[in-house]
């Protein structure tokens, strides 16, 4: 008998559930996960009960089937497709993980190398877009910008925007993907003053992202590879990590039907907070702020301290409450880029490195197995490389696009994809007489 027969065969599991006041019970459908926990099938559940379920920041939510990222955050795991993100950082390279999460294998040779053509071939953007640029102003944060361009390039592509036609989904994401490092440069290179580099096809997707942001029209550029294989590394690890913010933004968005330019947008806007995607620049202003390590003792405080709003940034996570396994590949790789750029007395680096010990045996960290998390180290590399504060989350934003874009896919690909709504527990006036404006006290 096959796995698929077995399966059929076996009786359904169910889960009881019991109303206390009048005794009746329901059985509800329980849908198996591959690893993790399974789910409760609560579709019918208001239909059948007359209640829903109340769970406002989704803990306890699953919204959706996915094959392609499981995290186990307990354990401290994470995988895409079935692989450890520790393989996919040393063996592998970005091209073949975006692959990976678009298409749900490795690529074979052949596959590679057309895919990687793709990409290369639509990194130039519209020579229109360059005028967006200029109506921004000089000093205006690049997550501003990055949330009108990408949103921006649906304008466009008007002829390959049908979101049911599979060719169009296809090219929409191949230009995504390429497109959004060469605006992600741009924004740069427009705060800084400097003209825009237009992309190179001899380099690869990570070098030539670091040429676009780092040389200058004036003289050669030389590309440094312990810093292009440290940034590769920053974007495999920050290419997906399954129903966060903005890729739960981005399948929200996507399931009215909105163009994929509009609904990867709407995962930009998301990923700004300070609480998601905006946490790596945060974590450099909070060391620029404790500024020495005698001053940690006071900011561990703040951090403990209810009435105030202060928290650690760079620790803690919704999923992970062990140590973030993306946080342990960029910490060995913190110090080799460190050297390798002759800043290995970066004094930040230093007060980081203490902070996190002593956090790390602090009892209250302890207790709610608040660990650092990826943000921490990747914004000392990111300094280090010469990237400013504010472009951090636009390089988290560049490389989980194709995340959200294998996330919107897969949504859009299930045969019973519907609008989501989420509902609500109505706490408001049941119902109140309308009072004319002038008889209001
Ligand atoms: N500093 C101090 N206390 C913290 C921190 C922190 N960084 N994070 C959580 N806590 C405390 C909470 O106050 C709470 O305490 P309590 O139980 O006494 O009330 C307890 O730890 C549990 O925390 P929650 O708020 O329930 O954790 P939640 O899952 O809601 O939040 C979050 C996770 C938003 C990441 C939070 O830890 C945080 O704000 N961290 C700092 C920001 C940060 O680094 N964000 C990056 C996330 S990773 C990413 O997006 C790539």
């Amino acid at each position: 008998m096959t796995a698929e027969k077995k399966a059929a065969a076996a009786p359904a599991k169910t889960f009881t559930l019991k109303d206390d006041q009048s005794g009746k019970e329901w059985k509800l459908p329980v849908v198996d996960g591959t690893v993790g926990p399974n789910g409760i099938d609560v579709r019918k559940l208001l239909a059948e009960t007359g209640h829903i379920t109340f769970d406002p920041s989704f803990n306890s939510t699953g919204a959706c089937k996915s094959k392609i990222t499981f995290i186990d955050g307990d354990a401290g795991k994470l995988m895409h497709r079935g692989y450890s993100i520790e393989d996919l950082t040393q063996k592998s390279n970005f091209i073949e993980v975006m692959y990976l999460l678009l298409y749900g294998d490795l690529p074979n040779k052949p596959d590679y190398e057309e895919f990687k053509r793709h990409i290369t071939y639509h990194t130039m953007v519209h020579e229109q877009v360059h005028f967006f640029f200029r109506g921004f102003r000089r000093d205006a944060h690049p997550m501003a910008i990055m949330c009108g361009v990408v949103g921006g390039l649906s304008a466009f592509y008007h002829d390959s925007l049908d979101i049911n036609n599979p060719q169009h989904r296809e090219i929409s994401i191949h230009r995504l993907i390429a497109k959004i490092p060469t605006l992600a440069a741009m924004t740069f290179k427009y705060a800084i003053g400097q003209p825009f580099m237009y992309p190179r096809n001899d380099l690869s997707f990570v070098e030539n992202f670091l040429y676009m942001c780092f040389a200058v029209p004036a003289e050669p550029y030389k590309i440094n590879p312990v810093v292009a294989k440290a940034l590769e590394k920053i974007f495999i690890l920050h290419a997906d990590h399954e129903q966060n913010a903005s890729t739960s933004t981005v399948r929200l968005a996507g399931s009215t039907g909105a163009n994929p330019f509009a609904c990867i947008a709407s995962g930009i806007t998301s990923l700004w907070g300070p609480a998601h995607g905006g946490a790596n620049q945060e974590v450099l202003e909070m060391l620029h702020e404790i500024g020495h390590k005698d001053r940690i003792p006071e900011f561990l405080a703040r951090a403990k301290d209810k009435n105030d709003p202060f928290k650690l940034m760079g620790f803690g996570h919704r999923i992970y409450k062990n140590y973030d396994p993306r946080a342990a590949v960029l910490k060995a790789d913190c110090h080799a880029v460190l050297e390798e750029l002759g800043v290995k007395n970066e004094p930040l680096l230093d007060l980081a490195m203490e902070l996190e010990k002593i956090a790390l045996s602090d009892p209250y960290f302890v207790e709610r197995k608040l660990f650092p998390n990826v943000d921490f180290y990747s914004g000392i590399i990111l300094k280090a490389m010469g990237f400013p504060t504010s472009m951090f989350t636009v390089l988290f934003a560049l490389a989980r696009t194709v995340g959200w874009c294998a996330q919107w896919k897969e949504m859009i690909e299930e045969p019973d994809m519907r609008i989501g709504r989420p509902r609500q527990l109505y706490i408001g006036a049941a119902g109140r007489p309308y009072v004319a404006l002038d008889k209001r006290k």
